[in-house]
């Protein structure tokens, strides 16, 4: 029976083109599964749309001297653009800025006030004196309390990805002017986060079990509930966003965030309205056989585990529950880690980043949806190159799967006027060349179905690689000029093999699919293809043509002079990023105030990675006197090796903390260039552990 899959994916942000990041963190997976679910005939809804509210898009328009609107309609067109041409299949992709969203958001918040899951209250919020203004979360910069980052956002920390408050930073600053922000009264909404820990909690490990979500996307939502939810505020200070539907409350809006999540159900809803049934939205949304997922980076991970379960908790609750049958809560999460590019984190300011448009101006999209799908960062961060680019394009769309289809469509048009040949007798090479088929199939469905994407693809591509031995062996080139009824026969057998190819590859490589499809004479692909295909003996197919181009080496270097040049576009991007850069110099101290710190030079004796946080190691280090334990966020950059028997520096007197549930009793000194560490601090010769550093 046809399963119902509803598919969220992370709303971006209209404040700038897409890059690879965003493609690889979720719309190119969001995809690949909807196109396979699609394909096994089940009954899909995927819907995303621009997340146009918020900071991020105000503080743009302020930059370019425009409205936030203007803004958001401007990216918005060339998201929609983007899509098209890489061909990310939406059912609908929408907007947060619509009627129906604004209705939506508005009957939850007023269903969770209502029974008390969101209330009011007084706050002391900050509000920079300099710039005259309250200073959105963002834009309060200060030290992490949990990891101690010096350059931590008020909302998330963006090294232990810690949810916060800005009140939470240590030494704040203001984001704008580097001054020193102060605490105003102001009243807020705060959703009670709290009320929900337990449920959530049980919900979690419930949902779990059966071990489909990711390792590191369970830990990281386990460990926020062992730490404790707390309320959280869900309006601000603001003028650009969905307005908040009490009297009183004009000049303040919805956090962008609480009316974002709202997006899933209100796009639902919108696409049920546009196909005529205004209903149809529940099939998805209120049968709770609906598997629902949602596809999103990892920087995003507890609003979705979290915040979004815990207001579907609240919708749904009595006495009250807002619709008529309660609402899906996820059944996945499958958020993805970074790419980076070049072995380097994304950045905007440095341009340090390959935007999708530039891209495909330049190259197809499914050699680019092939190297994103090969290298996704499923469960660790992975890395897009330029030379890694134009080798798997060369050796394995062109040298493997472009290969098979070509030498046989050649072959069959050469020898056979392009018809399918008949097969004579089958040897033991056709059986299990055929019979690869089915276990190919099987292989790339259990991955695709447990969103695995790079094994899904693996299987597809071994089964071409088994095609080309198969050929290599049979030489069907030559069974031409001796065996035309043996050459009939490969060529008859390969075929069956590449008109199924392009039914495996299809959900990863939609385009070079259809047109596989096209040359083989075959119908587009539609819903329940997802099967064996058989083509039949005397069908006609097209003038063969190559699948995909070879790419030049020499483009390397090129696109590597592109990168982190600093174009126009870049310089206006540096500006807009002025919020954290440069960071400003902190003020002038004393003698006295710096030999409070009790630094020391340390041996490290062991390096363990900590369970469920990938930044993190646990170091035992040697001080002379005694052994200690400290946490270092250096894991993903510094392999255990480059610290193992070093001699590095380490404040001493720091008071001990927690991190990650692991106590630190000190810390490691590292330089850090946007957040990330990048070299450790050892000393040039041999020093005995525990001497001081001044
Ligand atoms: N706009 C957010 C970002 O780019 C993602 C929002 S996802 C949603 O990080 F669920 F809230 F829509
Ligand atoms: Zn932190």
């Amino acid at each position: 029976m046809a399963e119902k899959i509803f598919i969220g994916v992370a709303w971006p942000y209209v404040n700038g083109d897409l890059h690879l990041g965003h493609i690889a963190g979720c719309y190119l997976p969001s995809d690949i599964f909807a196109r396979f679910h699609r394909l096994r005939g089940n009954e899909v809804l995927m819907v995303s749309g621009s997340d146009q509210h918020g900071t991020p898009i105000a503080v743009k328009a302020e930059q370019e001297g425009k409205s936030p609107a203007e803004i958001a309609d401007f990216y918005h067109e060339r998201f929609l653009k983007t899509w098209a041409q890489l061909g990310i299949s939406f059912d609908l992709y929408t907007r947060t800025g619509t009627e129906n969203h604004a209705r939506v958001t508005h009957a939850i918040f007023l269903n969770l006030l209502q029974k008390g899951y969101i209330q009011r209250a007084t706050m002391a919020s900050p509000y920079c004196p300099a710039c005259q203004r309250f200073l959105p979360d963002r834009f309060v910069r200060g030290t992490c309390p949990r990891c101690h980052s010096p350059d931590a956002r008020g909302d998330q920390c963006d090294r232990c990805q810690s949810l916060l408050d800005p009140t939470d930073l240590m030494d704040w600053r203001c984001g704008l002017c580097g001054s020193k922000p102060m605490l105003r009264q102001t009243e807020h909404f705060f959703l009670q986060l709290h009320q929900f820990n337990e449920r959530l909690k049980e919900w979690v490990l419930r949902q779990s079990e059966p071990a489909h979500w990711r390792a590191f996307v369970r830990n990281e939502t386990l460990g926020t509930l062992q730490e404790g939810l707390r309320p959280r505020a869900i309006t601000r200070d603001l003028t650009w966003g969905v307005s908040i539907p009490i009297e009183g409350f004009e000049d303040k809006r919805i956090y962008v965030w609480f009316e974002a999540v709202i997006g899933y159900l209100s796009a639902a809803i919108e696409w049920a309205q546009r196909s005529g049934d205004a209903e149809r939205w529940q099939h998805w949304w209120c049968d709770p056989n609906t598997k629902s997922y949602y596809f999103i980076g990892k920087d995003n991970i507890p609003f979705h585990t979290l915040i979004w379960p815990a207001m579907l908790m609240g919708i749904n609750d009595a006495p009250a529950p807002l619709y008529a049958s309660p609402l899906n809560l996820p059944y996945d999460v499958p958020a993805n880690q970074h790419l980076t590019i070049e072995q380097q984190k994304f950045s905007k300011r440095r341009n340090w980043a390959i935007y999708v448009p530039d891209f495909l101006s330049r190259y197809d999209p499914d050699p680019l949806r092939y190297f994103l799908s090969v290298n996704m960062p499923e469960t660790a961060d992975t890395d897009f190159s330029w030379s890694e680019f134009v080798r798997r394009n060369n050796t394995e769309l062109v040298g493997t799967y472009g290969n098979a289809v070509n030498r046989t469509l050649s072959l069959v048009s050469q020898n056979f006027q392009g018809r399918v040949p008949p097969p004579s007798v089958w040897g033991e090479l056709d059986h299990q060349i055929l019979a690869k088929i089915d276990e190919a199939r099987a292989a790339a469905e259990n991955a695709l179905a447990a969103c695995r994407f790079r094994e899904g693809l693996r299987a597809a591509m071994g089964l071409a690689q088994e095609l080309n031995v198969y050929l290599d062996y049979k030489a069907p080139w030559q069974q031409a000029k001796t065996d035309r009824e043996g050459c009939a026969t490969t060529l008859y057998t390969a075929l069956q093999v590449i008109a199924n190819l392009r039914v495996l590859f299809a959900p990863f490589l939609p385009f070079s699919s259809q047109r596989l499809g096209d040359l083989l004479g075959l119908p587009p692909l539609q819903s329940g293809d997802w099967r064996h295909i058989t083509l039949p003996v005397g069908q006609q197919l097209q003038k063969p043509e190559i699948l995909f181009k070879k790419l030049d080496e020499d483009i390397v270097e090129k696109e590597l002079a592109r990168l982190g040049a600093l174009t126009t576009q870049a310089t206006t991007q540096k500006e807009e990023e002025r919020v954290s850069e440069p960071i400003p110099a902190a003020p002038t101290i004393k003698y006295d105030d710096f030999v409070k710190l009790d630094l020391r030079t340390a041996k490290v004796l062991s390096v363990d990675k900590v369970a469920g946080a990938d930044r993190l190691y646990t170091l035992i280090i040697d001080l002379g006197s005694e052994r200690r334990q400290i946490v270092a966020g250096v894991a993903q950059q510094f392999p255990p090796e480059d610290l193992l028997g070093k001699t590095i520096v380490v404040v001493a007197n720091l008071e001990p903390r927690k991190v990650r549930g692991v106590e630190s009793n000190g810390m490691l000194l590292a330089a850090v260039a946007d957040d990330v560490p990048v070299g450790i601090i050892t000393v040039d010769r041999d020093v005995p552990p525990g001497a001081q550093v001044r």
